[in-house]
């Protein structure tokens, strides 16, 4: 069919028809017009049948000029077949019509047929005669069955691999953190370490100057121009045995005792060191205990944290406010939280609090110590200590230790 239609419009364009030629002129034009574009013609179909290219030429009258093999296996046509199914198959009214009225160029689409289950690309075009008139319409048509699941696999191969990604960034920024950590651990031992010694060595000095400026202030009336400056020396030397006290605490080496404590009276116990400085700084302790079982631990160094974390709580309220202190049970630990209503901390400063000598405090105020003291404490104790802060909010320091079920009576090898 397409064979003749190529015929005739070879005799057309020299103005012949099969009536008006005769055999020589007949002869001339196959033979130098007609058949080179025959050969071409059937070279192309013989490539795209190899390739599995479905092909399929329409008239401007929607019928059938040439269709081949592979284009009817891909929409599943069986041998004889009438224009109106393949369009009805191959679902081309709507092109077809487009691409005959001019309205559209070339069309590439990819499709599912219902009537192959096949994922096809379909290639569609006019066909043009020299005059650049619509003489038909040429399909392509190319199964992509094959490449849309391989497409899906690879998404899900990538969402996989996205998944992966994730859970190796998750563990390296664990393990960066346990590094953090073990850092600072090796950090505080190495400092409580040089602390300890040199704590140990001032100890004996200080006790030598506290006890003769004490001895001598008892000797001296309080208008004697002696006794003011006396009394700073008291003071001082007393501040630097705090110090000395608290350096010897953190590089502590020796066993401690270990005994069965109820939390809520250790914190009580420790509160009484604290009220009185509070009262006076116009900040309120409000306690929110929950009943919580016995943990075995050192009674001192538990007091100790208390201690410095209501200590930090009144520094960082200078005009007043509140201190909550609750207790309460969570699954295989007991939490204690420090909370103020204070300045809050930045996150430059949260990230340092608990180095060994880090302040903010004025020279004199403050030695540093405080946090990390209590984070040796805790974390030997097997427990973990949190900070949640938030700038001109307050701050909320969650101590968490473990309910241990040891005897009584145990002893600890402390180490920093
Ligand atoms: N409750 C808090 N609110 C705001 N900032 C705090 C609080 N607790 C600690 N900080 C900050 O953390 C820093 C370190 O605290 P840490 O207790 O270790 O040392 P310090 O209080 O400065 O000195 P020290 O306790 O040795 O006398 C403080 O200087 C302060 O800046
Ligand atoms: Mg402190």
């Amino acid at each position: 069919m397409f064979a003749k239609a190529i015929v005739d419009s070879g005799l057309k364009k020299h103005g012949f028809t099969s009536d008006n030629i005769t055999p020589f002129q007949m002869k001339k034009i196959i033979n130098e017009e007609i058949l080179p574009k025959l050969v071409k013609f059937m070279k192309g179909v013989e490539t795209l049948e190899a390739l599995g290219v479905g092909q399929i030429i329409f008239d401007v009258k929607k019928n059938i000029l040439f269709i081949n093999a592979s284009f009817k296996r891909l929409v599943g046509l069986s041998e004889a077949v009438e224009s109106k199914d393949v369009i009805a198959k191959a679902e081309l009214e709507d092109i077809i019509d487009s691409i005959l009225k001019g309205e559209k160029e070339n069309i590439v689409k990819e499709t599912e047929l219902k009537t192959s289950k096949l994922r096809l690309n379909i290639i569609g075009g006019p066909v043009k005669n020299a005059q650049k008139e619509i003489t038909g319409v040429v399909f392509f048509f190319q199964d992509n069955t094959m490449r849309a699941a391989l497409d899906m696999e690879m998404d899900h191969v990538y969402e996989k691999l996205e998944e992966k990604n994730a859970k190796l960034n998750e563990a390296i920024s664990k393990l960066e953190s346990t590094g953090k950590q073990l850092r600072q651990s090796e950090k505080m031992a190495a400092v409580g370490q040089l602390a300890g010694g040199v704590a140990h060595e001032i100890n004996n000095p200080l006790t030598i100057i506290l006890g003769y400026s004490q001895a001598i202030l008892k000797k001296v009336q309080e208008d004697d121009p002696m006794y003011k400056p006396l009394k700073s020396i008291e003071n001082a030397t007393g501040r630097c045995k705090k110090i000395v006290s608290d350096l010897l605490a953190f590089s502590r080496t020796e066993k401690l005792e270990k005994e069965n404590i109820d939390i809520n009276e250790a914190i009580d116990q420790a509160l009484t060191l604290v009220q009185a400085w509070s009262k006076v700084k116009n900040v309120e302790v409000s306690k929110k205990y929950s009943q919580v079982p016995q943990i075995l631990t050192n009674k001192n160094q538990i007091q100790q944290v208390i201690v410095n974390l209501c200590n930090n709580a009144v520094d960082a309220m200078p005009s007043g406010g509140i201190i909550t202190i609750t207790t309460k049970q969570l699954d295989e630990c007991i939490e204690i939280s420090v909370a103020d209503t204070g300045k809050g901390m930045s996150e430059d400063v949260k990230h340092h609090i608990f180095e060994p000598f880090f302040t903010t405090k004025d020279v004199g105020k403050g030695t540093g110590l405080g946090l990390s003291l209590c984070h040796g404490i805790i974390t030997r104790n097997g427990g973990t200590i949190q900070i949640i802060s938030e700038m001109d909010k307050g701050t909320n320091i969650v101590v968490k230790l473990p309910i241990t079920q040891a005897e009584p009576q145990k002893t600890e090898q402390s180490n920093p």
